[in-house]
């Protein structure tokens, strides 16, 4: 059978990482999909660095719109980030009949409403396995590992730069912008690193996670956010003399009156797991009733780790295409017209 044609939109650190695992590991991914996965185009604004990435067998444009109206492309992957361009990009790709695989949690936080509906409408999926907590399949746990039970609260670190500032900061002395600028050299950061250190990335993780695990429609304007701005180099010293280490965590929990959705900095005992994981690691913790706690542990950010669950959609909506169609297990995608509308 042909390979399944993917477009790439944006290759960039992550778009990057996709191109090369994609490559590296092609025997092993069409294995397990039942099918080749090929990149067929590949729009990115800077198209001579986009070529010296994927060399001469790809077609590079500069205007993502010649993605989308390519008819034999099947899957468009969004790696541009943030709600401008990304958002039209993207409806315009839905619109087209065709499946999207994007990392964007800002986008699908702030707009995910209209464009799962959009998907819905049209028969395709979004999949955003990359848009929460970078390598960990949280999404797939959230919505299919843990799908028997009434979850009771999902937390954790779900941003990796803030993670690695706080560490760097605490283990090595290092200072705040030192240490920022290393996690935007290492491909850590949001193109703009305010969302970073504000809690704005964590709080669109958590939106997300919120919507999965209580079935809840995504409102990121519900969203309690502080980030680690205000935090002090002494702060973090007397925490640890007490026995304590600053972490920010991403909350949501069930309460009578409603879903919790908070994003702030903690104080978690050095005894704990969660107060140990360090760098630009993520570790999430999810209460359902039935399997009581799980933690889910692994690399948050970063072009490869990311690309693993880019890749891991592809997979999916691969299997999901390819099967006989009277014989198709629905994808357990974001279903806006399945959620009860809960208030927060
Ligand atoms: P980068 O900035 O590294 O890559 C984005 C790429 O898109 C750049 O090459 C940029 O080109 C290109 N681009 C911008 N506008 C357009 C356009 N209109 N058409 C085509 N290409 C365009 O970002 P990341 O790879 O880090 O992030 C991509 C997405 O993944 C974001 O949504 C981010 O939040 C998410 N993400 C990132 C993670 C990470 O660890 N970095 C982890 C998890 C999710 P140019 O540079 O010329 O502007
Ligand atoms: N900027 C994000 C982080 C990338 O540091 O966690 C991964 O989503």
């Amino acid at each position: 059978m042909n390979a399944i044609k993917v477009g790439l939109l944006g290759i960039g650190t992550v778009g990057g990482g996709t191109f090369e695992v994609l490559r590296r590991n092609q025997e092993e991914i069409k294995g397990r999909a039942g099918r080749g996965i090929e990149i067929a185009m590949v729009a990115d604004l800077n198209s001579e660095r986009a070529k010296s990435i994927v060399g001469d067998g790809v077609p590079v444009v500069s205007d993502a719109r010649q993605v989308i109206a390519n008819p034999e492309i099947d899957i468009v992957v969004e790696l541009i980030g943030g709600y401008g361009i990304a958002k039209t990009l993207v409806l315009e790709a839905i619109a087209a009949g065709k499946h999207v695989v994007t990392a964007n949690k800002a986008l699908l936080a702030v707009h995910g409403t209209e464009i799962f509906a959009a998907a819905r409408e049209k028969g395709v999926v979004v999949a955003f396995e990359a848009a929460v907590a970078g390598g960990i399949p949280i999404i797939k746990a959230l919505r299919e590992g843990l799908a028997a039970n009434r979850i009771e609260w999902a937390a954790g670190i779900i941003n990796g730069t803030t993670n690695f500032i706080l560490s760097e900061m605490r283990s090595k002395g290092l200072d705040f912008g030192t240490v920022l600028k290393e996690a935007q050299r290492l491909g850590y950061a949001e193109a703009d690193p305010t969302f970073d250190i504000e809690g704005v990335d964590a709080a669109h993780k958590a939106t997300l996670m919120s919507a999965l695990a209580f079935g809840i429609p995504v409102q990121f304007d519900k969203a309690h956010v502080e980030g680690i701005t205000q935090l002090q180099a002494t702060d973090i010293k007397y925490a640890e003399q007490l026995g304590y280490r600053i972490k920010l965590l991403g909350i949501t929990r069930r309460r009578e009156k409603g879903i919790e959705l908070r994003v702030h900095p903690t104080l978690i005992p050095t005894t704990r797991l969660i107060a140990n994981v360090e760098g630009a690691m993520n570790a999430v913790v999810v209460q359902g009733d039935a399997v009581g706690t799980t933690l889910y542990y692994g690399k948050g950010a970063g072009a490869e780790p990311t690309a693993s669950a880019v890749i891991a959609d592809l997979v999916d909506i691969t299997r999901l295409a390819t099967a006989d169609p009277d014989h198709r297990v629905p994808h357990l995608a974001f279903q806006p017209d399945a959620i009860s509308s809960t208030p927060i």
